[in-house]
């Protein structure tokens, strides 16, 4: 429910750079859930926002790694291609952290909403059926697509920010097809990381992995570079399952260690292939760096004016 707790559960310091009046705030359908964490679209002020909180059942943990998410937030700064902070709501009540809302939700399930081909084919069954494409995506949309979350994650980088789950269920899509990268500032808790937990999809995040994180549980800008050509391959698949018949990370870890790869997308051009391919270097320093990830993008958008 909405009501305020009977009495204040944490204390928080007031940062009035950030903090919102709670009755401003206007509740309402959950966006997504997670084990601890829950969003829900609000309106403040006229405008639609979403609202991060702790769930029922929370635990110290919990509130701790949203005030870091929130914390991490605050200093890294905004860019377009990230989803912004907005503001809190962090005395008298639970914690709501208030960031921008993005109305066609996330990539993933966008592109597939969306493809223009083998709708039925190829479907994983945790997917909804398919209806009408309500949008009409290009190939020239979907490299637009590819600059935008760069430029993103380019900022990131600059701002010394690993995401390490960087997957189109992680980029959010908002008003004129403009991209998002969520939940950058989310803690992850990488000693404890599962490889046989599957995530509310039902899907194993190891395939967007690179080899040093499967391995070693090792990540920097450059496994981020990796999960961006994982990314890649899921944008020009229109939001295909990676690697559809590898079913463990020691399975995956071999695979790509006798230098196998994903093929190239029926529906990708060679230069976007080798981009990717440049992506799974399995030396994470023959792996371009985001900066030149963006020029190279830059380059093939003009080639298309
Ligand atoms: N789902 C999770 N976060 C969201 C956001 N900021 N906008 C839209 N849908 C979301």
């Amino acid at each position: 429910g909405n009501e305020p707790a009977p009495f204040n559960e944490y204390e928080f310091p007031l940062d009035s750079n950030w903090e919102l009046p709670r009755n401003h705030l206007v509740l309402g359908a959950t966006l997504g859930e997670g084990a601890f964490g829950r969003v829900v679209m609000a309106e403040v002020n006229n405008a639609i926002v979403a609202v991060k909180m702790v769930k029922e059942g929370h635990t110290d943990d919990d509130i701790a790694s949203l005030v870091r998410e929130m914390e991490v937030m605050k200093i890294i700064g905004r860019h377009i291609n990230i989803i912004n902070l907005l503001g809190c709501c962090s005395q008298s009540g639970p914690l709501y952290v208030i960031v921008e809302f993005a109305p066609h939700g996330n990539l993933k399930d966008f592109l597939y909403k969306n493809r223009p081909f083998g709708r039925d084919q190829d479907r994983d069954s945790s997917q909804p059926p398919p209806s009408p494409p309500a949008h009409m995506i290009t190939e020239k949309d979907l490299i637009k697509f590819a600059h935008q979350i760069a430029r993103g994650m380019d900022y990131l980088a600059s701002r010394r920010c690993i995401h390490r789950d960087l997957a189109a269920r992680n980029v959010l899509v908002s008003d004129d097809y403009v991209l998002k990268i969520a939940d950058f500032g989310l803690a992850r808790d990488i000693q404890s990381t599962d490889y046989y937990r599957k995530n509310t999809n039902g899907r194993l995040p190891i395939k967007w992995m690179a080899p040093e994180s499967l391995q070693e549980k090792f990540y920097d800008s450059k496994s981020d570079v990796w999960s961006y050509g994982i990314l890649l391959w899921e944008i020009m698949t229109y939001g295909q399952q990676p690697y559809p018949t590898i079913m463990s990370a020691e399975e995956l870890y071999s695979y790509l260690m006798s230098g196998q790869r994903m093929e190239k997308p029926a529906k990708c051009s060679m230069n976007i292939y080798i981009l990717m391919r440049q992506c799974w270097h399995f030396n994470a320093d023959d792996r371009p760096p985001f900066t030149e990830i963006v020029e190279y993008m830059d380059k093939l958008l003009q080639a298309k004016e």
